[in-house]
């Protein structure tokens, strides 16, 4: 990949100086133009399933939805997500699949009153549902047994993986979807494949052999998500028609053992939104702890876990204030204001903390974490009582307040003080 610039002064073709100044930092800005570019690549799949989990605006997800794409939930709160942004609850293919692999009591609930397909992780959710609604399709995620993932936490397959029917319970499970008369009309397998294609290539052979196990009554394959974009200038982006064909070539197996079609999902978050988020932030401290130096911004891991969850990796530049762009770079530290000596985003996984080449900057420049649209706002919290930011969509050159800034009066909304 080209190398990104760590200087820039927009976002989209908007000036982030005058963002900053009209919406406050930290402030998460999105590109619908990427999002829509990253959705056309994607094409092919007869479903391209949203990962809301990654970024569940309503606005987000309405903008999904009107391209065409379908979405996934995994609580009750992302069903309801789903509907408000206009989702039907039920249909064919099913609008919304809550895939998890527990039903919490709110979850269950909602599924069976608003007909919500379900994709089942565990034994104890056929049981739980078929005891509700018994009648309906089901989906099944299956474990093959081993797994794949950008960091240790976020493998999803093997026996140390939570998720999924282990591949070996498969018999059980139909025996018991049967008694319980839900039909299993479909297999999903999200084990974090990356774009390792030695790797999918086991996959897609594990899904082979469990859908010729279950039997004709499969109708529908999920190659799940986890198509990785890259966040690194040294990361190749993953050959889409390499990763298409594979799980093509699985499902032309199928359509001819069973001489019906059989739909392809792909269920992506990371794919469709990482890319078009930056969260904006602004320089309010420039120290230096003996050699080093230290860039301080309005932003912390309350705004964007990643890299102190994983040591994840996001490209950052500078937004000079006076636009001036003749500046020397340094080796620089970027941390955020929380009272935790992990709030570092220029660290590796272990939190070993390193440093960044970076354009001079100061108090008052800006810093774009990029490539923070996956899993940024949405793992944002409360910590050291800090609202959750503001959001922001960008589309036809027009900026738009998709979530206002939490006031500090929401922060203990809910909490009492118990009397006498
Ligand atoms: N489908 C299922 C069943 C999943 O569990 C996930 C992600 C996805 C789809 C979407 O995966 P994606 O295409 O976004 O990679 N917080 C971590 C990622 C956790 C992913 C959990 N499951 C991160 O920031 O990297």
């Amino acid at each position: 990949m080209a190398e990104r610039k760590t200087l820039r002064c927009d976002i989209a073709g908007i000036d982030v100086v005058s963002l900053a100044e009209q919406f406050g930092t930290p402030l998460y800005v999105y590109d619908a133009e990427t999002i829509r570019l990253r959705f056309n690549e994607l094409r092919k799949f007869d479903v391209v399933r949203y990962a809301q989990k990654a970024c569940s605006n309503l606005a987000i997800l309405s903008l999904l939805r009107q391209l065409g794409a379908l979405v996934d939930a995994v609580s009750a709160g992302e069903i309801h997500r789903a509907l408000v942004a206009g989702y039907p609850a039920a249909g064919d293919p099913p609008p919304i699949v809550y895939t998890a692999d527990i039903f919490d009591r709110d979850s269950l609930e909602l599924v069976v009153e608003k007909g919500i397909h379900v994709n089942c992780g565990s034994r104890d959710m056929i049981q739980q549902l078929g005891e509700r609604a018994p009648g309906r399709e089901i989906t099944l995620r299956i474990n093959p047994g081993f797994g794949h993932g950008h960091s240790r936490k976020t493998n999803t397959g093997g026996e140390f993986s939570k998720h999924g029917i282990w591949f070996k319970e498969l018999g059980e499970a139909l025996a018991q979807a049967k008694e319980l008369g839900l039909s299993v009309t479909g297999l999903h397998m999200h084990i974090g494949s990356g774009s390792d294609f030695e790797h999918l290539a086991k996959v897609c052979s594990a899904m082979e052999e469990v859908a010729f196990a279950v039997g004709p009554s499969v109708r529908t394959i999920s190659a799940g998500g986890g198509l990785p974009i890259p966040y690194r200038d040294s990361d190749q982006r993953i050959d889409l028609e390499r990763y298409f064909e594979l799980w093509n070539t699985t499902r032309r197996k199928l359509e001819s053992a069973f001489g019906h079609l059989v739909r392809l999902e792909i269920e992506p978050g990371r794919y469709l939104v990482a890319e078009a988020g930056y969260l904006v932030t602004e320089i309010r401290a420039v120290k230096k702890q003996a050699d080093n130096l230290f860039y301080l911004v309005d932003a912390g891991f309350n705004n964007l876990a990643r890299p102190v969850m994983y040591g994840a990796y996001h490209p950052i530049s500078v937004v000079p204030r006076d636009r001036n762009f003749a500046r020397p770079e340094y080796d620089v530290i970027v941390g955020g204001p929380l009272c935790e000596s992990g709030d570092i985003f220029t660290q590796e996984e272990g939190g070993v903390v390193v440093t960044r080449r970076l354009p001079q900057a100061s108090v008052g420049d800006y810093l774009v974490i990029e490539c923070a649209g996956a899993y940024g706002f949405v793992m944002g919290s409360n910590y050291n009582a800090k609202p959750l930011c503001a959001e922001v969509l960008i589309d036809g050159g027009r900026p738009q307040l998709i979530r206002r800034r939490q006031s500090y009066r929401e922060l203990w909304e809910g909490e009492s003080i118990p009397q006498g």
